[in-house]
């Protein structure tokens, strides 16, 4: 191992784009559908990740939501949580806030509160027995209706002590931010923060009728803000932070090849740039993985790695004095890579 990727292991990170579904690994997702008693449209583990071979979004998104049926009791999103914060403990994530998609359950009429309280136990419990402090991030699907974010909202209340923040994923053309203005407008005055995809498939206009309209306080992805010079330096003056997630591009070819990707240029212009896994089960890695490869296609150095992990300690939802405790770490990081220890 050189000593980048010593330097990486040992680095302690915080991950602000990982949607909880889709750390969904094939061995589980088996585990689950045997549990309950469900029939998988693949026959082994095998054919499940020869089927991770996507064109766009759209089509992972399709297998993303048929993977998410075997998810029915509370012991179920309890154990998919463990599973990604055991992933966590080995990946040095100190701080992680994950996304979740209660449509795609209660659509299929698992309960709200089957959900929640699952993904909640076991990061109550990371919190606990692994020291990873978490945040949970709701997310309406877009390509449902505004009305129905709405109502998902409301199933929200009784547990907003749980939720962070509300956040917008799923497919993005032709779902503009502006669709879900009233819905953000009311989630703000419930007293949750903001964040939403934007600019990862669409236009980065989206990423503007995020910041204007939805009243963000990240963008994820946000990768093609590029095509728009303005945009690019107002994301540098307000210092909005980017969740980048630099394999799944490569998987949705939102980039041809990781020696393409945007990120490295966004980074050393000053933009708030982090990294992050977003679907990990599906696009081949989790936050280590991602670093590891974009640190070896972007050539990304140890000063540029240092600011990664800076931006995404001051992007995320945390108080002082975690975030503080969490800077210190990162100052003990780079001190020893200094020294040469890795
Ligand atoms: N983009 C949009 N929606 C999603 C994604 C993504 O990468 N992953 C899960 N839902
Ligand atoms: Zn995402």
């Amino acid at each position: 191992m050189d000593s980048l990727d010593t330097a990486l292991s040992r680095l302690p990170k915080v991950e602000l784009h990982m949607h909880i579904e889709g750390s969904l690994e094939p061995e589980l997702m088996f585990e689950l559908a045997e549990r309950n008693g469900i029939k998988l449209p693949w026959g082994s583990v095998e054919e499940i990740r020869q089927a991770y071979e996507f064109s766009d979004l759209q089509s992972f998104l399709d297998i993303y939501y048929a993977g998410a049926d075997v998810l029915r009791t509370e012991q179920d999103f309890f154990d998919l949580t463990w599973a990604y914060l055991e992933r966590c403990r080995s990946d040095k994530v100190r701080h992680t806030e994950i996304f979740f998609d209660p449509q795609t359950h209660t659509y299929r009429g698992i309960a709200f509160e089957t959900v929640i309280e699952g993904i909640t136990r076991a990061l109550d419990e990371g919190r606990e027995q692994l020291g990873i402090s978490s945040r949970l991030i709701m997310c309406f699907l877009r390509h449902l209706s505004a009305e129905a974010a709405i109502e998902t909202l409301e199933q929200a209340l009784p547990w907003q002590r749980h939720i962070i923040a509300v956040g917008l994923d799923s497919s993005e053309k032709d779902h503009p931010p502006e669709k879900f203005q009233a819905v953000f407008d009311r989630a703000r005055s419930e007293g949750f923060l903001t964040v939403a995809h934007a600019g990862e498939e669409g236009p980065a206009d989206y990423i503007r009728q995020a910041l204007d309209l939805l009243k963000v306080r990240r963008i994820d992805h946000g990768v093609r803000c590029v095509d728009d010079p303005d945009l690019v330096a107002r994301l540098i003056a307000e210092q909005v932070p980017l969740t980048v997630c630099p394999l799944s591009n490569i998987k949705l070819r939102v980039f041809d090849k990781l020696e393409d990707h945007n990120l490295a240029e966004l980074l050393r212009a000053g933009v708030c740039v982090t990294i992050n896994s977003d679907d990990p089960a599906y696009f081949g890695g989790y936050i280590g993985e991602n670093f590891s490869a974009t640190a070896s296609a972007l050539n990304l150095s140890l000063a540029d790695i240092d600011r990664l992990a800076r931006n995404a300690i001051q992007a995320a939802f945390l108080d002082a004095e975690r975030r503080e405790d969490l800077l210190i770490e990162l100052d003990n990081w780079r001190e020893r890579c200094e020294l040469g220890c890795g």
